[in-house]
């Protein structure tokens, strides 16, 4: 977009802007998007405090001869708020070590493999094809840090891990890394089994948590570090309830060592302490709620995916029970050939009438639990979605309606 001098109106249009966005989607949408979630009044009310403004950098350095362990000085709180993050996060993750400073999963990802994995070392992803994030594919985080991705392959629509073929993957190829973790995720993996092969191998467990970090640290979905993965980490605003950012934790004091000494002016400076801060809440709520959230979300997904069945919409994982996640995913290949629309078409006709997913055919149903949904009303939510996607009718004002009962926000 060619850059035009700012104009008088400008500021005017922006606030326009803010404003028709909050009461579009924080107001009348009901937000499916796998990827999204609502965090608390307090967690907002801590994104906007004046650690918004202020630095810190925690470091152990001489400075003309004297021992200092800041950069800046007016920190004394700021560090305190770091440290309540950290150890919230190790707590929940069930490791001794843990930081909070990526800025996102991206992110995070690239603070755990650029000081792990050498320029050149190897390691096994779960690729886009087969639902793996696409950072992992080769072209992006592996050109950007000098590594050679090998593709884990996944089987079936419900995207499940073979552990013999695994086996064989890691002794042929030997890589340095396993890298678990997906974009599209219904099932936890067989973790324990594929962490000891690797191991026998000497390839480290690397798990992106990024989608199902609130359901692991609400005891749901799996434990990665409990079951053999030597670090986890991901984003903190998916199934989780902060702020957009990014964490990860090890039991391992030597790995969280060298991820910790690479991050400072190497992948990140200043890491945005109101972001911290709001993150803190967020995990400290989780450890008082995040247990019975992380299990209504994942009744939401069931309820949500079978009556979308019921409805004749296509899903994946019938005979599996859907999903053990978040998600639900459409079944793209059978809404094309027997309703004639792709996932693409089918989102935008849902958009049309406030209700968001994503172009792929992927669903979430963490910030409508957080929204206070329960399964009684995920029929109503799947003949939305069918009269929207599949009807083409007009349903904004039963959406709107609905959208009305659920002002306030659950498990808080
Ligand atoms: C598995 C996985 N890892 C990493 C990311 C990147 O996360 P973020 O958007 O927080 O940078 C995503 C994003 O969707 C993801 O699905």
């Amino acid at each position: 977009m060619p850059l035009s001098k700012g104009k008088g109106g400008e500021e005017r249009r922006l606030k326009q802007l803010l404003d028709a966005h909050e009461r579009w989607r924080a107001r009348d949408c009901l937000n499916l998007l796998a990827s999204e979630n609502l965090s608390s009044p307090t967690v907002q009310r801590y994104l906007a405090s004046d650690l918004s403004r202020r630095y810190t950098l925690p470091l152990d350095q001489m400075l003309h001869g004297e021992k200092v362990d800041n950069g800046y000085a007016g920190t004394r709180y700021t560090d305190q708020v770091e440290e309540l993050a950290s150890r919230a996060t190790g707590r929940l993750l069930h490791g001794k070590f843990a930081s909070v400073r990526p800025l996102s999963g991206h992110v995070a990802s690239m603070c755990v493999l650029a000081p792990l994995l050498p320029k050149g070392a190897r390691y096994l992803a779960v690729q886009p094809v087969d639902g793996g994030y696409d950072g992992y594919a080769p072209g992006y985080l592996p050109a950007v840090l000098g590594h050679e991705v090998l593709p884990l392959p996944l089987h079936g629509p419900t995207h499940r891990l073979d552990v013999e073929e695994v086996s064989e993957l890691l002794h042929r190829d030997r890589p340095q890394a396993l890298v678990l973790g997906q974009s599209f995720v219904l099932f936890p993996y067989p973790l324990k089994e594929v962490a000891k092969i690797a191991h026998e191998v000497g390839a480290l467990v690397l798990y992106d948590a990024s989608h199902v970090m609130g359901l692991i640290m609400g005891g749901t979905f799996q434990d990665p570090l409990g079951e053999g993965a030597d670090v986890v980490f991901g984003s903190t605003h998916k199934s989780l309830f902060g702020p957009q950012g990014g964490l990860f934790a090890t039991d391992r004091e030597d790995l969280f060592q060298q991820i910790d000494a690479a991050l400072t002016w190497r992948i990140l400076d200043n890491a945005h302490w109101n972001r911290i801060a709001g993150l803190a809440q967020a995990l400290l709520e989780t450890e008082r709620v995040g247990a019975p959230y992380a299990s209504r979300v994942v009744e939401n997904s069931k309820a949500l995916a079978k009556a979308l069945d019921q409805e004749e919409v296509p899903v994946i994982g019938k005979d599996e029970g859907y999903t053990e996640s978040h998600q639900v995913h459409l079944d793209g290949e059978e809404l094309k050939r027997k309703f004639g629309v792709a996932p693409p078409g089918f989102a935008r006709r849902l958009e049309a009438q406030n209700l968001i997913i994503d172009l792929v055919g992927r669903l979430g149903t963490a910030e409508a639990t957080r929204l206070g949904l329960k399964p009684k009303d995920m029929p109503k939510v799947a003949r939305l979605i069918k009269e929207s996607g599949l009807d083409r009718k007009d349903v904004r004002r039963e959406i709107a309606a609905f959208r009305h009962r659920y002002r306030g926000m659950a498990f808080l």
